[in-house]
């Protein structure tokens, strides 16, 4: 294998996602698509940018012991003493030597001979930590208070540790924080309405590590699951974004229902697939034209328009469910989307709880009475939750929560949504 390409796509993948923000896997599909590497090369170059992306944080804080001084470094040695240090650490694959010969030689071309020098110094003085630095007792010793703790052995910003012992306390907010480091299963939802439904079932079961009411969790993906997918018998999706529609009773909820944040229908099929009218709408044209690319897929006919879920929306009777699967911080979908942690902030949080809370408002305004209010988040947040529900009830008292879902941190595959649904109540 010809390790030393991996290497230069993963620093391509990682200046993609960490310097000009593109989400990590649209990074990864189009560097990947560009490459002219081999296979074996692609698979390390994914596992390094996303390894990278779950344990920077942890790995972050062990090059600031060794570096002379790590606030002036140049972020360019800094990137390549992490990729290496993720190596050095987390892939007992590859021999050492091998990582310590791309690592300086790739400072050189980039910085200069100094550089490289350094590089060397470090990764070296890296190895003689040895064992330690995988256990927390490094970062407790070296760190003030539980939230820098967490933030460094958990690989976290330090707002996000403090947030969650502030909501979860120490116990729930570590294993929240464990979970996010693991990479989620892949899961698979069957077609139930599609003719090879059972047949396909009968397939994947013995292969599952996980199952629920519609699909399998899987840890590789068999090739007979692409035909599946592309005659519209199988659809992508994670096993913790259909435990959620579970857990809120979606089989229960009135018809219509309008899906307000579609996106690419990932949520709007699901319904779809139970024999429900749906209608999607969604701001983004880009993910309502995949939508559309998915109901020829399917074969399911799902009407969608584009119409931001603040309103107004173009409709000529009402729904008799809104459905907002909301923008988010999408901290409960860390292990699968780990750029999210170093690209939010606070203030992000903030604003995304205002703009719920606007699209709250317009689906309350456009329900008729007993109509249904579906509202799900894939974020570990209370201002975006819990916290967003009380708030909206407490200004709309004709709205009743019926019933509200939130991962538990023991739940597998460890991705976290929360969910409420709430009716509105006939007028008095
Ligand atoms: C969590 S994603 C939806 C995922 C989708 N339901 C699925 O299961 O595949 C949130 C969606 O909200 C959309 N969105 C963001 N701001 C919006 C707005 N103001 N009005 C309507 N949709 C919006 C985004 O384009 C994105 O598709």
């Amino acid at each position: 294998m010809s390790t030393p390409s991996a290497r230069h796509l993963a620093m391509d993948i990682l200046r993609r996602t960490l310097d000009n923000n593109q989400d990590v896997q649209a990074a990864v599909d189009d560097v990947l698509t560009a490459a002219s590497a081999a296979g074996p090369d692609k698979g390390l170059a994914t596992e390094l940018a996303y390894g990278y992306l779950r344990l920077r944080g942890r790995i972050d804080f062990i090059l600031a012991q060794l570096l002379r001084d790590p606030l002036r470094t140049s972020p360019v040695l800094k990137r390549i003493l992490g990729v290496a240090a993720y190596e050095l650490l987390f892939l007992s694959r590859i021999p050492e030597y091998a990582t310590l010969d791309w690592a300086v030689s790739l400072v050189r071309e980039r910085l200069d001979q100094t550089m490289g020098k350094v590089a060397n110094g470090v990764l070296r003085s890296l190895l003689r930590l040895g064992r330690a630095v995988h256990h927390p007792e490094y970062y407790q010793l070296k760190t003030a208070g539980h939230d820098n703790f967490l933030a460094a052995w958990c690989s976290c910003p330090q707002w996000m540790a403090r947030m969650w012992l502030d909501a979860y306390g120490k116990e729930q907010a570590q294993a929240f924080l464990q979970a996010t480091l693991q990479a989620p299963p892949l899961g698979v939802r069957v077609n139930r309405l599609h003719p090879r439904a059972g047949e396909l079932r009968e397939q994947l079961a013995p292969l599952a590590t996980e199952q629920t009411t519609w699909g399998f969790a899987l840890t590789q993906w068999p090739d007979f699951l692409n035909d599946a997918v592309n005659e519209g018998a199988a659809t992508r999706q994670s096993l913790a974004a259909q435990r959620i529609m579970d857990a809120l009773g979606v089989e229960h909820w009135p018809a219509p229902v309008l899906d307000a944040c579609a996106g690419r229908g990932g949520k709007t099929f699901l319904m779809a697939e139970m024999g429900k009218e749906v209608w999607a709408s969604d701001v983004n044209v880009f993910r309502l034209r995949q939508l559309r690319g998915e109901a020829a897929r399917t074969g399911l006919p799902v009407p969608a328009f584009r119409a931001p879920a603040q309103g107004p929306f173009p409709l000529r009777r009402a729904p008799r469910a809104v459905f907002l699967d909301a923008p988010c911080s999408g901290l409960g979908v860390l292990s699968r989307r780990p750029d999210i942690k170093w690209k939010r902030s606070r203030a992000d949080c903030a604003g995304l709880a205002r703009l719920q809370g606007e699209m709250l408002g317009a689906a309350a305004e456009l329900l008729p009475s007993g109509g249904c209010l579906a509202y799900v988040t894939c974020t570990l947040n209370p201002a975006e939750n819990e916290g967003q529900i009380a708030g909206f009830t407490r200004e709309h008292p004709e709205f009743t929560c019926l019933r509200q879902a939130q991962s538990d941190p023991g739940d597998n595959p460890g991705e976290f949504f929360y969910g409420a649904v709430l009716r509105k109540n006939e007028a008095a």
